[in-house]
């Protein structure tokens, strides 16, 4: 009986120390700006970590010879936290946005009736004219492997203050890729939008669509 006992115990420990492990193995979570981790499938605006002059929010956006909003813009007045995002997790299994992990990016899709293609984030094809890699939607969330490529985006500290997202996609291992930061960039029309760059990203945080606190974090520097 006693035996017993003990075995189960060991048992139970070793199942810790297994769970334990493998928590240690993943990333560390993302940090919205209430301090709580960022989860897949809620809504959070991105705005950026620098107050005054850095703008505000993320939005979906419509370039001259468009149609319909397809480019991601920053709007430019600091009070407009732009459009919610909601990320989705290369790992479907995990609820909670990491560090360096491959997630899809979707703008909250409010479309009119006329616009109805996808508000997933997704690399451009290189524009030449600007000599910009842009981002653009259209992408399509799930499926991670080659032929998805383009959707796939990570989530990094910036070096001050905030987090900078990255086209640095791990979701195929034997592909030749881009791996860059992603800053925000005026393009033809004159808007800000999102590029890869080959210096460090723009510094965002992310607030919870739902979240009371309207304050910003204000830049230190
Ligand atoms: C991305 O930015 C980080 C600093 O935030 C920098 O260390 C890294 O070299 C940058 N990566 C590229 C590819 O430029």
């Amino acid at each position: 009986m006693k035996m017993k006992t003990a075995r189960i115990s060991l048992l139970f420990v070793l199942s810790i120390a297994i769970l334990l492990g493998l928590a240690n193995a993943a990333n560390e979570p993302v940090l919205d700006m209430d301090g709580e981790e960022v989860q897949t499938g809620v809504e959070y605006f991105v705005v950026s970590a620098i107050w005054g002059a850095g703008g505000g929010g993320l939005a979906i956006g419509r370039s001259s010879n468009q149609k319909c909003p397809e480019i991601v813009v920053q709007r430019r007045s600091d009070l407009d936290n732009g459009i919610p995002v909601i990320f989705y997790n290369a790992d479907s299994s995990d609820g909670i946005v990491r560090l360096d992990s491959d997630v899809n990016v979707e703008f909250v899709p409010i479309r009119d009736r006329l616009c109805l293609t996808s508000t997933v984030w997704a690399l451009d094809n290189y524009d030449e004219s600007m000599g910009k890699w842009w981002l653009t939607t259209g992408g399509v969330i799930g499926n991670p492997g080659p032929s998805t490529l383009k959707n796939w985006f990570k989530i990094d500290k910036f070096t001050s203050i905030g987090y900078q997202f990255s086209f640095c996609p791990s979701v195929c291992n034997s592909c030749v890729t881009l791996c860059n930061n992603i800053t925000r960039d005026v393009d033809g029309d004159n808007q800000l939008r999102l590029a890869l760059t080959k210096d460090q990203g723009w510094p965002w945080i992310f607030r919870k669509a739902t979240s009371p606190i309207i304050k910003r974090v204000v830049n230190a520097n």
